[in-house]
């Protein structure tokens, strides 16, 4: 980076991220009883690329629905937070995200734009296609895992933090506990949160919108597998497994699971693990869960945030709710 760049990227993943934090995950993941793993994992360079496809599918509305909501409230948002920053956690494309940095820039009081991923090759990509088309805005990227490093330090004030697309969804009720109390102590208090959410709809709606009839969201499950090929020498075989998509209605979620085909051992050398898989045994790889308007605001507030602002799309298949800390 040269000093006068208004683009930098910091790598905040520790130099071990891979030997300890994927280590323990699979170990505990795959050891467990229903074997899992976290939904992080998925985001390689192929994995954030193939979400971005995703993103695009007709099946999978909620990042058409997002946006509608941001193209007619991010003036509205720009107005009440007057922010100096816009802070993004899992940012990924940044794609919508020019809505918001459209509003705030000609309201005039942007200075920097800091999004934040566990994912290098989405920030390198979105942050240089921003530093280039908003000429004059600082752009500092953070590589880090938003569960253990928010990274919140000296930005200019006040502060707006965007998390969009509903990957709160992908946290199972306890982390999101954690993350609202984390995340609210680190705030000040004319620091604001944008919040994305996807609703409760109709099952089938759901169970389409993962998993497509083009098979993009079952290549982007079973990329997990490839990443643990490549990171532990594990030897899982992905076309063993199908994808599969389940509305859990006790718990308003959809689960995402690979589900092995035939009885299999996977060898994952780098932790000295065999695991066997039975016929028909499922690998659950993510939640997306799906909220209600009255218990998200409830827990919010348990978590440190009082919700302001909730704003829907026509047919009110999403929300995005602005909250300040209590
Ligand atoms: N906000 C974008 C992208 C959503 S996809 C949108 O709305 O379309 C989820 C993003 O969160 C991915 O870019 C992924 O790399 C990132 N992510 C997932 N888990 C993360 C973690 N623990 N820490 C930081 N980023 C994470
Ligand atoms: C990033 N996250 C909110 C997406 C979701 O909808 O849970 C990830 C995804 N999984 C399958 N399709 C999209």
């Amino acid at each position: 980076m040269t000093p006068q760049s208004r683009f930098t990227l910091e790598d905040r993943l520790p130099a071990d991220y891979f030997s300890n934090a994927l280590h323990a995950d699979v170990t505990r993941g795959l050891g467990g009883t229903p074997r899992t793993l976290p939904p992080k994992w998925f985001y390689d360079k192929r994995g954030s690329d193939l979400f971005e496809q995703i993103t695009r599918l007709p099946e999978y509305y909620p990042t058409r629905a997002e946006q509608e909501i941001l193209t007619r409230r991010a003036p509205e948002i720009a107005a009440l937070t007057r922010a100096s920053t816009l802070v993004e956690l899992g940012s990924g494309s940044s794609r919508k995200t020019r809505l918001l940095l459209d509003a705030l820039t000609a309201g005039g009081s942007l200075v920097r734009y800091a999004p934040l991923d566990v994912s290098a090759s989405a920030l390198e990509e979105a942050g240089e296609a921003i530093r280039r088309d908003y000429p004059g805005l600082e752009v500092t990227a953070t590589v880090a895992d938003f569960e253990t490093d928010l990274a919140l330090s000296d930005e200019p004030g006040p502060r707006l933090l965007a998390f969009l697309g509903s990957t709160i969804g992908n946290f199972d009720a306890a982390q999101r506990q954690t993350f609202y109390r984390t995340l609210s102590l680190a705030l000040s208090s004319d620091d604001v949160l944008l919040l994305g959410a996807d609703l409760v709809k109709d099952p089938e709606v759901l169970v389409r919108a993962y998993d497509d009839s083009q098979g993009v969201t079952a290549e982007f499950n079973k990329n997990v597998l490839y990443v643990l090929n490549r990171e532990l020498g594990a030897d899982f075989d992905p076309e063993a497994f199908d994808h599969v998509a389940v509305w859990n209605a006790d718990e308003e979620r959809i689960e995402m699971r690979l589900r092995a085909k035939v009885a299999q051992t996977v060898k994952v050398p780098d932790l000295d693990l065999t695991v066997e898989f039975a016929a028909g045994e499922d690998l659950r790889t993510e939640l997306s869960c799906k909220f209600r308007r009255e218990t998200l605001t409830r827990e919010l507030y348990e978590g440190g945030f009082t919700v302001r602002d909730w704003w829907t799309d026509p047919a009110s298949r999403f929300a995005l709710l602005l909250a300040v800390p209590n």
